[in-house]
């Protein structure tokens, strides 16, 4: 057996400005939300999403948790959202009392499947959460084509994995009434934990600063156009400190960079693994022609979860931090608790079951690539 170093999963780092903007936010004497590091992040994720919009949250969990107080949910509506995803794409929903659908993903980008999305339909369902998952975009076009038969279904993106991806040229993101960013520490861009939400229609930019606001109008205050501000609606506290806002805009500047070191990363895996792939019997992502992908991670499908489970263990017993992902959530215990009715998703529980990411970061080297897939290799082969 073959040994090598601890090669982490995940390794944040700071590549740009980080510190410095960090200690200028702290010395400035404005570290809560909405200052101008909040200003700089927000006004750029606007430019290259296309947004309305951006509001920074202290997480992608807070931005799903925007959208879901923004339908106005009332008792007996339903959300679909893929089973195969993390827990608060459905318990942001749950949370203002709406009950799950769960829909299948696609076999080949692991996105919602929307032809079952069109056989889940009914009356009660208020909007279909899109999960673009490992930054490649799901069949946005499929489905437009099957909320375009429901008047009133809201599309909503939960873009954690896809931020500078884009569909047929236009960014992920921007095809969502409402879509939300992750920049917990294991995406892309981070600051630790922080998210935002991006708004595509214009109106519900106001209410959704009230929202933002802890209920308040207060931006309205700030602006001048109200005398004092006071208690409008729901809301929540939301911002996020403008001393993390510090540490995004230093990411933020440094995408080009980081995206093509993710992407050098990416091809070095796919031209080390693709040559093994049909003796072997693993697949690795498929990205659609009509798609640019976020590099966000690199994962590969083991032919049987037994396989995935032994060489995942020998991985692991090497150093490499590879792991699993999602576990399907339709059939969890929380699943069951918040679904309306029980849904069929076999894809989702072949995948989960097949599924295995390598370490995927921008301290790896191009060595690092080349011992962890002669390690995949190896254990494969044996
Ligand atoms: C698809 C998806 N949505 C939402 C989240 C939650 O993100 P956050 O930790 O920023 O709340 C995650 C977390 O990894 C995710 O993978």
């Amino acid at each position: 057996m073959t040994e090598i170093g601890p090669i982490p999963f995940n390794r944040p780092a700071p590549v740009g400005n980080e510190l410095t903007y960090l200690r200028n936010a702290v010395e400035s004497g404005h570290m809560s939300a909405g200052g101008p590091f909040t200003e700089r992040a927000s006004s750029l994720l606007a430019l290259e999403t296309h947004a309305f919009e951006v509001l920074l949250t202290t997480s992608c969990t807070d931005a799903l948790e925007m959208s879901a107080l923004l339908l106005d949910l009332q008792p007996g509506d339903t959300v679909i959202v893929p089973s195969f995803t993390f827990v608060t794409s459905a318990l942001a929903f749950v949370r203002a009392g709406a009950q799950i659908i769960f829909a299948d993903i696609e076999p080949l980008t692991l996105g919602i499947d929307p032809a079952h999305v069109a056989e889940l339909m009914d009356e009660s369902v208020r909007a279909v959460v899109a999960v673009h998952y490992a930054g490649v975009g799901c069949d946005l076009e499929g489905l437009q084509a099957v909320l375009a038969d429901w008047d009133g279904v809201a599309l909503i993106e939960d873009n954690a994995h896809g931020l500078f991806g884009s569909y047929r040229g236009s960014p992920l993101g921007s095809f969502g009434r409402f879509s939300t960013l992750s920049f917990h520490e294991t995406k892309n861009i981070t600051c630790g934990e922080g998210g935002a939400l991006l708004i595509n229609d214009p109106a519900d930019i106001e209410r959704a600063h009230i929202l933002y606001h802890k209920g308040t109008n207060r931006r309205s205050f700030m602006l001048g156009e109200v005398d004092k501000y006071s208690w409008q609606d729901v809301g929540s506290s939301f911002g996020l400190s403008d001393v993390l806002a510090a540490i995004l805009l230093g990411q933020l500047e440094q995408r080009e960079p980081i995206m093509r070191g993710r992407q050098e990363l990416f091809d070095r895996y796919l031209s080390l693994l693709e040559p093994h792939a049909g003796r072997l019997g693993f697949a690795l992502p498929v990205v659609p022609h009509d798609r640019a992908q976020a590099y966000h991670m690199l994962y590969t499908l083991l032919p049987d979860q037994p396989t995935r489970d032994r060489v995942l263990a020998e991985l692991r017993s090497q150093g490499v931090g590879a792991t699993f992902h999602y576990v399907p959530l339709h059939s969890s215990a929380g699943g069951r608790k918040f679904a309306k009715r029980q849904t069929e998703c076999p894809v989702t529980e072949d995948v989960a079951g097949r599924l295995l990411r390598l370490p995927f970061h921008l301290s790896l080297s191009p060595d690092d690539a080349e011992r962890i897939t002669t390690a995949l290799i190896n254990a494969l082969g044996r």
